[in-house]
């Protein structure tokens, strides 16, 4: 049953006019909350964005402007030591969360609470989808967002009843992830061709937005430019130095 919850994942950017309940996504975050934990710092925040407003603002900051006005629920995941620096005041510490490490620990703590959200969502009927445009404008969202030092907006997800149903995406095939014992590059030379020729031909008869294009090449195009350079000192100012 979750195996094939898992296996039927594709992202939803269109959903019906129905908005969740402020039960309903509770409900939610606390499934997700239940995720591992590095340390069990618990180093994330999620901002529920319920007024319309600012919602419109997101739309238009994360250039994502259907999904945004249309969803259900539009939650902003953030990495947060804000609260772990209160929970240290306690103590009369201050607490250091300035090396790069702790970028890591945050990014990986919000990531796995988030894609719990998104099972525990879809297992109840809902379309999702991750919005990372969110840091197209982070500096603007964190003061939409009132984020203290310390929190930083990762990404956003929009949450619904779907009103579209794409086909799920075929995935790399298991052997190009998986390695024994130790790396092995070869295996994508033959590979990649592979891949590319199952991605070229769910890319031109898909349902819609149809290309003609192969995974490689999408890869190469978005990878080839730099991409959102300003963050490192956008992470920077909210405290999170990398040093
Ligand atoms: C962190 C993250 C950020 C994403 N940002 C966006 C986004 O800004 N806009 C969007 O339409 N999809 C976004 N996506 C969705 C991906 O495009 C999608 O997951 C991927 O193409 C695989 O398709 P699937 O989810 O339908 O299987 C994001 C996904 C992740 C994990």
């Amino acid at each position: 049953m979750v195996m094939e919850l898992l296996t039927s994942h594709a992202s939803v950017r269109k959903y019906k006019d129905v908005q969740l309940s402020a039960e309903e996504v509770r409900d939610l975050i606390h499934a997700g909350q239940h995720a591992a934990s590095s340390h069990f710092v618990q180093a994330y925040s999620v901002i529920h964005v319920t007024d319309t407003a600012k919602r419109e603002k997101l739309a238009e900051l994360s250039k994502n402007k259907r999904q945004f006005l249309s969803a259900g629920a539009i939650l902003i995941f953030c990495a947060d030591y804000a609260r772990l620096e209160k929970a240290a005041a306690i103590h009369g510490k201050t607490i250091n969360y300035s090396f790069a490490e702790n970028l890591l620990v945050g990014s990986i703590d919000v990531a796995l609470f988030a894609q719990n959200v998104a099972i525990a969502a879809e297992s109840k009927g809902y379309g999702i989808c991750y919005i990372g445009g969110v840091r197209n404008a982070p500096e603007e969202i964190s003061e939409l967002l009132g984020l203290p030092k310390g929190v930083a907006p990762m990404f956003a997800m929009s949450i619904g009843v779907p009103d579209e149903a794409n086909e799920v995406k075929p995935r790399l095939p298991v052997e190009a992830i998986i390695h024994e014992n130790s790396y092995d590059a070869s295996k994508y030379d033959d590979l990649l061709p592979a891949y590319d020729q199952t991605m070229h031909d769910y890319y031109l008869h898909r349902g819609s937005n149809q290309k003609d294009t192969a995974w490689s090449q999408q890869m190469a195009e978005f990878l080839h430019e730099p991409k959102r350079t300003y963050m490192r000192e956008f992470l920077k100012k909210r405290g999170f130095e990398m040093k």
